[in-house]
């Protein structure tokens, strides 16, 4: 007999179990050092019998899912993944990912959520206060940091075009660091992007986008962009100075803090973000470094009041919500969603906001040891000090295909995943640090395999 699809019944709750048993052996495993997507065509064999007219049962599923499927996914929350950015959310937090899961919360209109949507408002409460923004900021949750700057930049044109009306073309200002979301959002907007140079520590500063904005003229630019922790150095630019150019030219001021400004809570860099607290809007991904599972990202206004008006959906059947309660759907581009502040919530009231100060520090601290190692080697280059948690460095004479070659070669063997980079043209090493349990000597043992040299095997694939 097949468990039922909507009536609970003793083999649905033997099923229920048995998914919800995995669920918590996942939780616990030491992650699979197998890491590794497998041939598309390998995959596709497995699946194809999976899909057809009377279903291949529960158990079955779930028993390929965890022996053929999950291994076949990189473990993003492992200590030893220091590529991009990866995650690690609490315990508490994936938890309750999978009652929201099963809550079945429409989190777009108050009428529906009330109850989550209030819980999602504290946490992004505490972010806002975090920011030093007024008691009436408020926002939303979004899928990713991507979602979050095109929603904050439909609401930015969206003002501009209010007080200034409409220019022949519309643009930003960035820099060549900025997130590639940025420069997709500009796309998908039809916007142009004036790109401003960076400083030798990668950061926009306030004389370079004064001059910049002066050579272009002023031409239908509504916003500027500055990162707070930028994805391939961990530099913040100068919020504040950048602050005072936005503020002389009434232009929407947005901070991408997508990775960085989860250290607003941390007790070692929070003084980094000074001028935050003067920003239209900012971004940060609790999915990153806050300790919550995918999807998961706070976007946050000074003034949410402008934001409706730039992304509310209307239409006859949508015309009985009651628009003067606290709508999600109307601060971002979606109308559906789940309330997938909730978890970080409930991990927030869980644990304590100490616990979140000494998670993010603890990657602060680990990222400074790495570095001072980094600067007492021989053959090992320091390139930047880290601002947060990404590690730049170089190591003498190695190429591009040198680095890749070892970094493939250690992901191959479950080692780690370290991913190679570029900073001003050349060649270099990233770590990104946002998991509390990657210890420092793990991580020095890296060094000294790298210090070792390129293994044999990686010698061999890359010629
Ligand atoms: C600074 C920054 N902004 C935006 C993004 C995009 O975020 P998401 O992948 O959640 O859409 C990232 C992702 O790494 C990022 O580091």
């Amino acid at each position: 007999m097949a468990p039922s699809m909507h009536e609970w019944d003793a083999e649905t709750n033997l099923f229920a179990h048995s998914v919800i048993g995995y669920a918590i052996e996942r939780l616990q495993l030491p992650k699979d050092p197998h890491w590794g997507a497998l041939p598309a065509e390998q995959l596709a064999e497995v699946l194809a019998p999976t899909v057809n007219p009377d279903g291949i049962g529960g158990l079955e599923a779930l028993r390929i899912f965890r022996d053929v499927l999950m291994p076949a996914c990189r473990p993003m929350d492992d200590p030893m993944n220091l590529a991009y950015v990866a995650t690690s959310p609490s315990n508490a937090a994936t938890m309750f990912d999978l009652v929201v899961s099963a809550s079945s919360i429409f989190a777009g209109a108050w009428e529906a959520g009330a109850g989550a949507i209030a819980a999602e408002n504290q946490a992004l409460r505490w972010i806002a206060d975090l920011a030093g923004f007024p008691s009436t900021a408020g926002g939303v949750f979004v899928s990713g940091g991507s979602a979050a700057n095109l929603s904050a930049l439909v609401t930015a044109r969206h003002r501009y075009e209010q007080r200034h009306g409409r220019p022949a073309r519309w643009a930003i200002a960035s820099t060549e660091e900025v997130h590639a979301s940025v420069r997709a959002a500009a796309r998908v907007m039809d916007v142009d992007v004036v790109t401003v140079p960076v400083d030798d520590a990668g950061r926009l500063t306030g004389p370079a986008l004064e001059s910049a904005l002066a050579a272009h003229g002023d031409r239908g630019v509504f916003a500027v962009v500055a990162t707070a922790g930028t994805t391939n150095a961990g530099a913040i630019d100068e919020l504040d100075a950048i602050a005072d150019v936005c503020a002389a030219r009434d232009l929407w001021f947005h901070v991408d803090g997508a990775y960085g400004l989860a250290a607003l809570c941390s007790s070692i860099a929070r003084d980094r973000f000074h001028g935050i607290e003067r920003a239209d809007s900012f971004g940060v991904d609790p999915h990153k470094w806050l300790f919550a599972p995918y999807d998961c990202a706070a976007l946050i206004y000074r003034d949410p009041a402008v934001a409706p008006s730039a992304h509310a959906q209307h239409g006859t059947y949508l015309d009985s919500l009651d628009r003067g309660e606290w709508n999600p759907s109307d601060y971002a581009y979606h109308l559906s969603r789940r309330a997938r502040g909730l978890p970080l919530w409930f991990s927030l009231a869980t644990y304590g906001t100490r616990a979140y100060t000494d998670a993010v520090d603890a990657s602060i601290r680990t990222a400074a040891a790495i570095a001072d190692e980094i600067r007492s080697r021989p053959g090992f280059e320091l390139l930047l000090e880290p601002e947060l948690s990404v590690v730049l460095f170089t190591i003498d004479g190695w190429t591009k295909e040198q680095y890749l070659a070892w970094s493939r070669d250690r992901a191959r063997q479950g080692v780690a995943l370290v991913v190679p980079t570029s900073w001003k043209g050349a060649p270099c090493m990233r770590l990104c640090l946002v998991h509390p349990q990657t210890q420092a000597e793990k991580v020095v043992e890296l060094l000294d395999d790298l210090s070792a040299g390129v293994s044999t095997t990686a010698i061999v694939e890359i010629h």
